[in-house]
């Protein structure tokens, strides 16, 4: 179970504090208040808070000296700037400084429980760790042992630490943003902030301002000065999210940051110098893209020199069984449920899916199950489950070549030398147990069809644990 966020909240009207504290605390947040700069500053000291939200006029440490100082302290604190109308310049110096963002008085109530709940998860992602394999207590963990995985994190170790961009590939839900804050995590500037924005999230005609910053006057609407979030991660990491997202102009702007490590705002001349490492992610065939000239080749190849491209789900199934136990203990939690069993035979049927949705698709299946199930989840929970998606379930007869890989990597790995009598047994057993349900446990059709002895049936049929000595 996560904690509940905490909040720190500088304000020195305690008829303001009052009601934003009742606010706040109606959405889920604790709330301390403190009075004035000093207190605040005290407060923030602890390091118990995920985000910061202060006033900007106040008795004592004022706004931007809250601000400045601690960032300086605690860089990766989000701190939420509250100020009058009109005070704009002000509110700009603030985010350079490295205010998360600022919010204009009169307070529109709803924009503050968005900004709140943005800095609370972009908190939550620099401070949680993300752990490598299985074993780590951490919640959010990278789990598989497949050797694409153990390569992953063998990577991930290699290049966390250098000074080097690093592009994340990989379909969708394989854990691109979870390698990113990985990486976060393992570098230098794991004590900087990590600023993740989704290219794909923000409007076209938003996101250049987003990232770059805009200059007043800029284009129609721009009516104060605006700092970006490249300069606002002043010495920390920038996770680009989906860049193959961004607009050819866009991408223009982001090569020279690449290449000078300076930056315009839009519609200004000054060249700032930004110092900060730039993670990107996609799920897209960037090289398909550059065929279309939608993708620039220049700022591929500067991007792409070091590359994690993490495997789809399907690639190895040898992963599924530890992913369904770490996330089935993840959502077992949140939903309560202290042990969630799944039957081997649901394992191996989840295993021999497509999932094109990859390990996002199985969690949010393991969830459903679980939701449903009571007890053990098992096979015909997963077929419903399917059958409800409108989805087919793919059956493990239907794949015998992809069992005849899992069962050669899984012996490649291991270097064991028993390939053939597995992948005999498993389809002998699958057979035998087939053969059963159609001859409706009637072992004399059954031993026909299989064209052995009765009497061979039922001992095989033991061995195989299918029937127990007594026939049942
Ligand atoms: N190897 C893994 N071990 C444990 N959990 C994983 C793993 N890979 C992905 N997940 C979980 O699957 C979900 C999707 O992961 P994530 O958001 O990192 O995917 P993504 O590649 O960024 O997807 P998208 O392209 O759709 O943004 C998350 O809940 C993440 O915790
Ligand atoms: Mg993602």
């Amino acid at each position: 179970m996560q904690p509940v966020p905490r909040l720190l909240l500088i304000e020195d009207d305690p008829g303001a504090a009052a009601s934003l504290k009742r606010l706040l605390a109606a959405e889920g947040y604790a709330v301390d208040i403190a009075a004035d700069g000093t207190a605040g500053l005290a407060a923030a000291q602890e390091g118990v808070h995920d985000v910061v939200l202060t006033d900007w006029r106040l008795p004592g440490a004022s706004g931007i000296e809250i601000i400045q100082s601690l960032h300086r302290s605690h860089p990766r604190l989000p701190i939420l700037l509250i100020t009058a109308h009109g005070s704009t310049e002000t509110a700009i110096e603030a985010t350079k400084h490295g205010a998360f963002e600022y919010l204009l008085k009169p307070l529109d109530m709803e924009e503050l429980l968005a900004v709140t709940a943005r800095a609370v998860a972009s908190h939550r992602i620099m401070v949680e760790p993300v752990g490598l394999g299985e074993g780590n207590p951490s919640q959010d963990t990278l789990v598989g042992h497949s050797r694409a995985m153990r390569d992953i994190y063998k990577e991930i170790g290699r290049v966390a630490a250098q000074p080097v961009d690093v592009l994340i590939r990989g379909e969708t839900g394989t854990g691109k943003e979870l390698v990113a804050r990985a990486l976060y995590q393992h570098s230098h500037r794991a004590t900087g902030p990590f600023i993740a924005v989704n290219c794909a999230a923000i409007p076209e005609s938003l996101l250049e301002s987003e990232l770059f910053g805009h200059e007043r006057g800029a284009f129609t609407g721009a009516v104060s000065r605006r700092v970006g979030r490249f300069e606002q991660a002043s010495s920390g990491t920038v996770f680009l999210d989906e860049i193959g997202d961004l607009s050819l102009t866009t991408q223009a702007k982001l090569l020279r940051v690449l290449q000078e490590r300076s930056l315009s705002r839009v519609g200004g001349n000054e060249v700032i110098p930004v110092d900060i490492r730039i993670l990107a992610a996609t799920h897209r065939d960037l090289e398909g893209m550059i065929a279309e000239r939608l993708f620039r080749e220049d700022l591929f190849y500067r991007i792409s020199q070091f590359t994690i491209a993490l495997p789809p789900l399907r690639q190895r199934p040898e992963d599924v069984p530890d992913l369904v136990r770490h996330l089935g203990r993840r959502f077992g939690r949140e939903l309560g449920i202290p042990n969630p069993a799944f039957t081997p035979k649901a394992i191996q049927l989840l295993q021999n899916q497509p999932w094109p949705g990859n390990v996002r698709q199985l969690g949010n299946l393991l969830r459903q199950l679980l939701v449903v199930a009571r007890g053990p989840v098992g096979a015909d929970h997963v077929r419903a489950a399917h059958a409800k998606g409108d989805r087919p379930t793919v059956e493990p007869e239907t794949t015998l070549d992809a069992l005849a890989r899992q069962i050669l990597a899984h012996a490649r790995e291991n270097g064991s030398d028993d390939a053939h009598a597995r992948l005999i047994a498993v389809a002998e057993r699958a057979l035998f147990q087939v053969a059963m349900e159609q001859a409706a446990g009637n072992k004399t059709l059954a031993a026909r069809w299989l064209g052995i002895t009765c009497f061979t049936l039922r001992e095989r049929l033991i061995e195989m644990g299918l029937k127990d000595s007594t026939g049942n």
